[in-house]
């Protein structure tokens, strides 16, 4: 049994492999409208989503299965106090396969540790969000026709963004990528990832704070919101919030062909200008994200398809 909850825990050619599932899924849908017929998902969900748990339950009811959970820990016995390996242990009575977002970092990694069905991480605090890096990745290798040889930009807040973090994970592995890495000083890459991931396999990056300077190096503009649920203190958030918002003025002087990706939600860091910009990704993304996790499920539920 396998589960997800690090985008290491699978190897290059298992993404590439999967990419070309879910590239698949998306030209025919229908073809996959039964392969998990009489398949469970539970949705466990202790933090606020739109995104990730729709199109989870999406893609499940997609492949003919069914899926029950929970949006809130107020809506489950984690406001009793029950802890995540006693609630997973009942979950795994009830579904074949789960996905879990919990605001502890490590908690889908515990849950696994309990778990009798495979677990995926749908984010956990600010550590990882590997299935967004699979949209992130089915979307730029779509976008540009690789996933080498990319400069890619990540911008806003890089210290509290799992799905940045995840990202310089996955794409570290594959051949000639450069990191700029644009943020505000307090918002820095957290240092475990450029001493563990960056400097450790030499992969070129540089820290910037100002979008206008490098904005037209960039193949691809990972732009991220500024995740006021993370921080301490309100003055700081206030103070950061609106550190990047990309405008046309700005896009002006990017590269005709680089394109720009959000994980949603965003709030103020793009503004609506934009979206007509043919060089926009973040709604292709959304799309993206039911192909991928009807693929990722498919994968871990070790369903066959001719
Ligand atoms: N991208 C993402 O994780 O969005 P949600 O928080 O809406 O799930």
């Amino acid at each position: 049994m396998r589960h997800l909850i690090d985008p290491l825990d699978l190897s290059v050619v298992e993404i590439d492999r999967l990419l070309d599932l879910a590239d698949k899924i998306a030209e025919n849908p229908k073809d996959y409208s039964q392969v998990c017929s009489g398949k469970k998902l539970a949705t466990l969900f202790y933090e606020p989503s739109t995104r990730t748990r729709l199109s989870f339950e999406a893609a499940m009811l997609n492949m003919g299965g069914s899926v029950l959970g929970f949006s809130s820990a107020d809506s489950s016995s984690a406001a009793k106090g029950e802890s995540v390996a006693d609630t997973i242990r009942a979950v795994s009575c009830y579904a074949d396969i789960c996905a879990i977002r919990h605001p502890k970092e490590g908690a889908p990694l515990r849950a696994s540790n309990y778990s009798k069905i495979p677990v995926i991480n749908a984010g956990d605090g600010g550590h990882q969000h590997p299935t967004q890096t699979l949209t992130d990745l089915m979307t730029i290798r779509a976008k540009k026709h690789r996933l080498n040889h990319l400069t890619i930009g990540l911008c806003g807040d890089l210290k509290f963004g799992r799905t940045v973090h995840s990202l310089i994970k996955a794409l570290s592995r594959y051949e000639n990528i450069r990191f700029v890495l644009i943020s505000p000083e307090e918002l820095r890459v957290p240092d475990y990832i450029i001493d563990n991931v960056l400097k450790a396999q030499n992969i070129p990056y540089e820290e910037v704070e100002n979008i206008e300077d490098v904005i037209s190096q960039l193949d691809i503009l990972y732009m991220t919101r500024v995740q006021k649920e993370r921080f301490f203190n309100e003055e700081d958030y206030i103070r950061l919030k609106d550190s990047y918002i990309l405008t046309t003025a700005k896009m002006k002087n990017a590269k005709p062909d680089m394109a720009v990706l959000h994980p949603l939600p965003r709030v103020n860091e793009i503004a609506l200008e934009v979206d007509d910009d043919p060089r926009t990704a973040y709604f292709d993304q959304v799309q993206n994200g039911v192909y991928v996790r009807m693929a990722l499920m498919m994968t871990l539920l070790e369903v066959e398809h001719a």
